[in-house]
């Protein structure tokens, strides 16, 4: 499915916007990956940007054509993020989801998502996923959660290309499974990080405890109170604190 339409850059902004600079073009295509060495204005989740050394890291976006209701946009992260998961268990990693685009191992990141969907109505007739996946990069300003990489994690360097080929084709057979109507419920919630573990959050300068019950499918949070009521937050709304 990623296999014959792989446009390789050495260097651009950001491979999102790229891709999305050929939409105005109208030539985007289900397929479609952009990769690139490098990045000099990557762009990470709630406005951040994506730090990555050159030729180090995974810099990738692809195109799918999910023909979903927005309000089943969530279904897109969750199949990305397994697909993340399933090359990270391939490795013999142990990899978790932090909610909502964050995949970590040992409670830091190896890899973020941006997924940004193009509309039609309420269809999204083409999202563009962003993957920066870190691989050989071994030192890492300060983030929060802390960054890692595989060859921090496995004391060895792995070929980029080769680790791209391989999350490609989890990203393939999840998408197949997807489309044929399976669903990813449980083995998204089995892999959520602190999934039903107490564990203290941030929300409207308020801290306070609660336990990680769910997410909607649109992409809501459910976290249990004290009192038992359970609150759903979007994106910007709840912050971890660990
Ligand atoms: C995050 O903040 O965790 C999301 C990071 C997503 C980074 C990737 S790198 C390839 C693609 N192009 C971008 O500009 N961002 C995504």
């Amino acid at each position: 499915m990623f296999a014959n339409n792989h446009i390789k850059l050495d260097s651009i902004d950001s491979t999102n916007s790229y891709v999305l600079s050929l939409q105005k073009r109208g030539v985007l295509k289900e397929g479609l990956v952009v990769t690139a060495n490098y990045q000099s204005g990557g762009n990470g989740q709630r406005g951040k940007t994506w730090e990555s050394n050159i030729n180090e890291n995974l810099l990738l976006s692809v195109v799918i054509e999910p023909m979903i209701s927005i309000s089943k946009q969530f279904e897109i992260s969750k199949i990305v993020s397994l697909s993340i998961c399933d090359l990270l268990t391939f490795l013999g990693l142990n990899p978790e989801i932090k909610w909502p685009n964050d995949i970590l191992v040992s409670k830091q990141k190896i890899a973020g998502i941006l997924i940004q969907n193009k509309l039609k109505g309420n269809l999204i007739i083409h999202s563009i996923i962003g993957i920066g996946l870190n691989i050989n990069q071994m030192h890492f300003e300060e983030y929060s959660p802390k960054a890692t990489s595989l060859q921090l994690l496995l004391n060895k360097k792995s070929e980029v290309d080769k680790v791209q080929d391989e999350l490609l084709q989890f990203l393939s057979v999840r998408l197949k499974q997807f489309r044929s109507g399976y669903s990813y419920e449980e083995e998204y919630l089995s892999s959520l990080f602190l999934k039903d573990k107490p564990a203290a959050f941030e929300s409207d300068n308020q801290k306070f405890m609660g336990i990680i019950k769910g997410v909607s499918q649109s992409g809501k949070l459910f976290i249990q109170l004290e009192g038992d009521s359970i609150v759903s937050y979007e994106n910007q709304e709840v912050k971890y604190l660990f």
